[in-house]
């Protein structure tokens, strides 16, 4: 299973991935926990990726396109993988396109999850993060069993830097400069399935199933 999730910051790729990773026995490749990940590390990656982040902009497509491509070298992406966040723009498109093709492999579906701005802004703004194992929770849609601790390591949960109000204005002009356009890119190869982000976790992924005919 090859498959890529799109749609706008705060859509529930990252939440949704997670369970399809589970399920079909592949790897989650988010490139935002990369960069973090790097960034907490302190690479030369997550130190270049910083000031981007901050921003909310899209970093370099070179530096992020050798990311990607040394995850998916991983062996335990070998059975394929579920790609979240990447690509971000046509180029990008273009890059995992090449990627593939030089190791002889093939995406399986692009699923594009659906969600209006004004649901993505109430998922952001209360989206809670576990800085030590990378959980996602929500403070009212999928709160913690103990208020601001993380259930599964016990770890203080934080607010991510950039899902302040005026970053997450940038974030989503960016997607729909630059991300929305891949959708038409997707559509055009016959890889591109569209679901209703909107309703709980489970019902999200229900659709998503359906239309990778699982
Ligand atoms: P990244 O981390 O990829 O952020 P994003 O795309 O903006 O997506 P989010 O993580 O905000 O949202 P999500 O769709 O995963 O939603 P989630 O499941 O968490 O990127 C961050 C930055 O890294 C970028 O701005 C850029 O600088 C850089 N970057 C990343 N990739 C790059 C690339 N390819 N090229 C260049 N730069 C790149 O859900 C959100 C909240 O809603 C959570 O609290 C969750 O619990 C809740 N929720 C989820 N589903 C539901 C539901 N069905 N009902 C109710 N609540 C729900």
């Amino acid at each position: 299973m090859r498959l890529i999730l799109l749609g706008p910051p705060g859509a529930g790729k990252g939440t949704q991935a997670d369970v399809l990773a589970a399920h079909y026995g592949v790897p989650h490749v988010s490139t935002g926990d990369l960069f973090r990940y790097n960034l907490r590390q302190g690479t030369p990656v997550g130190l270049e990726a910083k000031g981007y982040l901050d921003r909310g902009v899209l970093v370099a497509d070179d530096v992020t396109g050798r990311m990607v491509a040394e995850r998916i070298d991983r062996e335990d992406a070998a059975p394929g993988f579920i790609l979240d966040g990447y690509p971000r723009n046509l180029a990008q498109g273009e890059d995992l396109e090449e990627m593939l093709r030089v190791r002889r492999l093939h995406l399986d579906r692009a699923v594009a999850v659906d969600v209006p701005e004004d649901v993505v802004l109430s998922r952001i703004t209360g989206r809670r993060l576990c800085p030590s194992c990378g959980a996602t929770y929500h403070i009212l849609y999928s709160p913690p069993a103990q208020e601001g601790r993380c259930d599964r390591c016990g770890a203080e949960l934080l607010q991510r830097p950039d899902d302040r109000a005026e970053t997450v204005t940038v974030r989503l002009g960016v997607y729909r400069d630059e991300t929305a356009p891949l959708l038409a890119f997707y559509r055009e190869r016959n890889l591109l399935e569209t679901v209703s982000g909107l309703g709980s976790v489970d019902e999200v992924t229900a659709r998503i199933r359906e239309v990778l005919h699982d």
